[in-house]
């Protein structure tokens, strides 16, 4: 009697050992290693995002610098091109003409165009007081704050728990875990998006407006010119070649 009692409780302790596979406990792994991934994910996409913002902003200023140098040499070329039609004009007089007449209006003409080079030269630094402040601005916006994202601990949910005598409440904080990083919004992805769009539109006016400021100043300066050649003909008395 006393023996089948033995047998009995090991018997029970065998049943009670196979059914104790701890299903749960088992469970609370796997959720981790579920969500821990899902949280790399997370990671990854802020830092792509951010990364490809500010690639896109940088991308932005290299269109924006590209540009406003292409400008600057087609209007220094323009200038110099009609520096040299003015030279041409006075290379070209009859030796009737004087050539102290001459000389007084080659040197006006060189002045004009020193005068022009100022102008040039406020275009772009407006332009570059512009782009210095847009910068400032797009990149205060790119300081995207990821800590209170990486700051995620995904082993806290052990914190006073027992794993093999209450994996359920492990299992409880690891799906509110998982809620909370679901829960994370990237709506500040399409903030940044937006910013650094508006950041290149505006570099795309800056660089009309330096455009406009250039030719504004180069009309100056051929206006110049044809007074120049006003006095060539009705002063100095010489003739367009
Ligand atoms: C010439 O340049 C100055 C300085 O940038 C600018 O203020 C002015 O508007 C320009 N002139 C014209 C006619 O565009």
């Amino acid at each position: 009697m006393k023996l089948l009692i033995v047998l009995v409780v090991l018997c029970l302790g065998v049943a009670t050992l196979t059914e104790a596979a701890r299903p749960v406990s088992t469970e609370v792994v796997q959720k981790l290693k579920e969500l821990e991934p899902v949280y790399k994910q997370l990671q990854d996409k802020v830092i792509s995002e951010v990364a490809g913002a500010k690639l896109a902003t940088a991308t932005a200023t290299d269109t924006f610098y590209k540009g406003v140098i292409a400008d600057k040499e087609t209007s220094l070329t323009r200038s110099i091109q009609l520096e040299d039609d003015m030279t041409y004009q006075f290379n070209g007089q009859a030796s009737s003409v004087d050539a102290s007449c001459l000389q007084m209006l080659r040197s006006i003409v060189d002045m004009n165009m020193n005068v022009a080079g100022f102008g040039y030269t406020n275009c772009v630094n407006n332009v570059e007081a512009g782009v210095k402040a847009e910068l400032d601005r797009v990149y205060q916006l790119l300081q995207v704050d990821e800590s209170e994202l990486f700051d995620i601990s995904l082993l806290d949910v052990f914190k006073g728990e027992n794993i093999i005598s209450n994996p359920a409440k492990i299992i409880a904080k690891l799906t509110e875990k998982r809620s909370e990083i679901d829960g994370i919004s990237l709506s500040f992805v399409a903030d940044i998006n937006a910013a650094v769009n508006a950041y290149a539109s505006r570099l795309g006016d800056m660089q009309n407006e330096y455009k406009s400021c250039l030719l504004g100043n180069e009309s100056v300066l051929k206006a110049s010119f044809e007074s120049t050649k006003n006095q060539l003909v009705q002063t100095c008395l010489g003739a367009i070649v």
